[in-house]
C-alpha cells in the first residue's frame, strides 16, 4: 500500500537529489527562499511549459506576454495595492514576534472567533493571548530607481503579474489582431514580503505566478467564469494529480478580495500538519474593476507630477462620466458599441504547482524487502524522460548506449549512465522521476532490441532500436489514456 508522504520525506528527497535547495545555504540560509537544482530546474520549467502550451499554444484566443518586474508606481496605486495589499498583523507582546492574524491559532482546548485574541496562541512563544491591536502590514517589496536625487524614485517590486496584463491591455489590442473574447497570459516573478512564511516553497517571499487575464463582454462573465473553473480543475488532474486531492472551493462573501465579484480556489491536500486543504490556484471574476482603475490611474497623472512624485499624496482622481468610452475602453465593431471587458483570471504559482506535482508524485514502496522511492511523475513534467544504460562497460555496449542516448536528446531530456550495478541506475532514476530506462545488452548485436523499462510498474519490454524514438514517444502521447 502507497504510504502517506509526509513533507519532511519531500524535503530531504528534494535536497538529496538535487529538486530544491535552501537559498544562500552557504551563508546558513535566506529564510523562504529557494534555489531549485538541477532536476528542479527541469521539473518546474516542465510546469511553466505545460501552462504555456495549455494556455496560449493550444488556443487560438490568447496570446503571451512577458511584462516588466519593476513597473511605473502610479500602476500599484490605481490597482489599489499601495493603499490595500495589507496583512493585518499583531505583535507578541511577551517575545516580540509578529503574526499574521488570520493564521493565529487556538492553544489546545480553547476557540474563539477570528477577530477575538484571547485564545490565540503565538507561535514564537506559545504565550495565549498576549498581543498588540492588529495593524496593517504592506505586503510589496520596495526599492530605488535612479542614480541622481532629482530622479530618484521609489518603485515596488511587482506582487503579481496581472498588473503587467492590464497596463498592456491597449498595446496589445493596437498590435495585434484580437476580438473578445480573448486572454493574455504571462509568467513571471511575483514578490511579497509574506509576514508567514510557510512549509518549504508552499509560501515564499518570491514566487513566480503563471497568470491569465481573460477579456469578455460584460453580461458573458459567468459562462466564462464557469469554464475557466472547469478548464483549469482538469488541467492539473490530465497533469496526474490524484483526483481525491484536489478540489474547488468557492469563496465565501467576505473573503472576496475588493476587485472580485467572484473567486473560487483550486485548493490541494498538502500534506502539513494533520493533512489541510490549501490554495494551488484562484480563478476570479475581477469585474471591469482594474481597467476602470487605471483608467482613473491615468488621469490623475498631473498629479504625480505636481505632489513631487510622492504617492502617498496623489488621490485618484474620480471616474469621468463617460469612462465605458475611455482610452482602456473596446470597440466591438460588430455590436457597433464600446464598453470596459470584464476579465476572469486564472492565477496559479508555479512554484505551489511544482510542489503539489512533487508531493503527489511521491511514493514508497516494498520491493524484495528493500524500500523502493520513486516520484511517479506524467512525462510531460519528468526532468527526465529516459535514461539509457549500458548493461556492462564492455563488448561496445556504452558506444551504442551513447549513440541511442545521443540521438533521442534531440528530441526530449535524456540521460546516459554507465555506472554502477544496473538495479542501482535504475533506482536513482525511480527517484527523478524518470518514466523509462533503456538497457542495452547482448541482445543488441544479436537482433537490435533494447530492453525499456517502466518506473511505474518495473515490467521490462525489448524493444527495437530502429522503432525506440516512436515507441517512447507513443507512450508519453497516450500516457493520460491509461
Ligand atoms: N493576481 C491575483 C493573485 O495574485 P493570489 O491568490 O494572491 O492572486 C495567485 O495569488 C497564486 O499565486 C496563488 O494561488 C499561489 O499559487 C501563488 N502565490 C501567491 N502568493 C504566494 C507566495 N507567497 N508563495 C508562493 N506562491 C504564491
Amino acid at each position: 500500500m502507497a504510504k502517506i508522504t509526509k513533507l519532511d520525506d519531500i524535503v530531504s528527497l528534494c535536497k538529496r537529489r538535487g529538486f530544491i535547495f535552501q537559498s544562500s545555504e552557504i551563508y546558513g540560509g535566506l529564510a523562504s527562499c529557494y534555489d531549485y537544482g538541477p532536476l528542479g530546474s527541469e521539473l518546474k520549467r516542465n510546469v511553466r511549459e505545460a501552462w504555456w502550451k495549455s494556455m496560449v499554444q493550444m488556443r487560438d484566443d490568447i496570446v503571451g506576454l512577458d511584462s516588466s518586474i519593476l513597473m511605473h508606481p502610479m500602476v500599484w496605486k490605481s490597482s489599489g495595492h499601495a493603499d490595500k495589499f495589507a496583512d493585518y498583523i499583531v505583535e507578541c507582546k511577551k517575545c516580540n514576534a509578529r503574526s499574521r492574524v488570520d493564521h493565529l491559532e487556538d492553544a489546545p482546548g480553547k476557540s474563539s472567533s477570528a477577530d477575538d485574541l484571547t485564545t490565540k496562541v503565538c507561535p514564537g512563544c506559545s504565550e495565549v493571548g498576549n498581543f498588540t491591536e492588529p495593524m496593517p502590514f504592506r505586503l510589496m517589496f520596495e526599492t530605488k530607481m535612479g542614480a541622481n536625487a532629482d530622479d530618484t524614485m521609489t518603485l515596488f517590486m511587482r506582487p503579481e503579474t496581472a498588473q503587467g496584463i492590464f497596463a498592456n491591455f491597449k498595446n496589445v489590442l493596437d498590435s495585434t489582431r484580437v476580438k473578445i473574447p480573448f486572454g493574455i497570459a504571462q509568467i513571471g516573478k511575483s514578490f511579497r514580503n509574506e509576514v508567514t512564511t510557510k512549509a518549504f516553497t508552499f509560501r515564499t517571499r518570491e514566487f513566480e505566478q503563471a497568470e491569465l487575464e481573460f477579456f469578455c463582454e460584460p453580461g458573458t462573465d459567468e459562462f466564462w467564469y464557469k469554464s475557466w473553473k472547469e478548464a483549469r480543475f482538469n488541467w492539473y488532474i490530465n497533469l496526474g494529480i490524484k483526483k481525491e486531492n484536489l478540489r474547488l472551493r468557492d469563496h465565501d462573501e467576505d473573503e472576496l478580495a475588493h476587485y472580485a465579484k467572484g473567486c473560487v480556489d483550486v485548493e490541494y491536500k498538502f500534506p502539513f500538519g494533520s493533512g489541510d486543504w490549501q490554495e494551488l490556484e484562484g480563478v476570479a471574476n475581477r469585474t471591469d474593476y482594474d481597467l476602470r482603475q487605471h483608467q482613473r490611474g491615468m488621469r490623475s497623472m498631473s498629479q504625480w507630477y505636481e505632489k513631487g512624485r510622492d504617492l502617498t499624496k496623489v488621490e485618484l482622481v474620480d471616474e469621468a462620466p463617460d469612462y465605458h468610452k475611455g482610452p482602456l475602453s473596446y470597440f466591438d465593431e460588430q455590436q457597433k458599441k464600446r464598453y470596459i471587458p470584464y476579465v476572469i483570471e486564472p492565477s496559479a504559482g508555479i512554484d505551489r504547482s511544482t510542489l503539489a506535482f512533487l508531493v503527489d508524485a511521491y511514493d514508497e514502496e516494498e520491493v524484495n524487502g528493500k524500500t523502493r522511492n520513486l516520484l511517479r511523475f506524467h512525462p510531460d513534467l519528468a526532468p527526465i524522460k529516459a535514461a539509457v544504460f549500458p548493461l556492462v562497460k564492455k563488448d561496445g555496449m556504452p558506444e551504442i548506449a551513447q549513440n541511442i542516448a545521443g540521438s533521442l536528446k534531440k528530441h526530449f531530456a535524456c540521460f546516459y549512465d554507465e555506472k554502477g550495478a544496473v538495479g542501482r541506475r535504475y533506482r536513482r532514476q525511480d527517484e527523478a522521476g524518470t518514466p523509462f530506462c533503456i538497457t542495452v545488452d547482448g541482445d543488441y548485436k544479436e537482433n537490435g532490441t533494447v530492453t525499456v523499462r517502466h518506473r511505474d510498474t518495473m515490467e521490462q519490454e525489448s524493444v527495437s532500436g530502429d522503432q525506440l524514438l516512436n515507441y517512447l514517444r507513443d507512450k508519453m502521447e497516450s500516457w493520460n489514456c491509461k
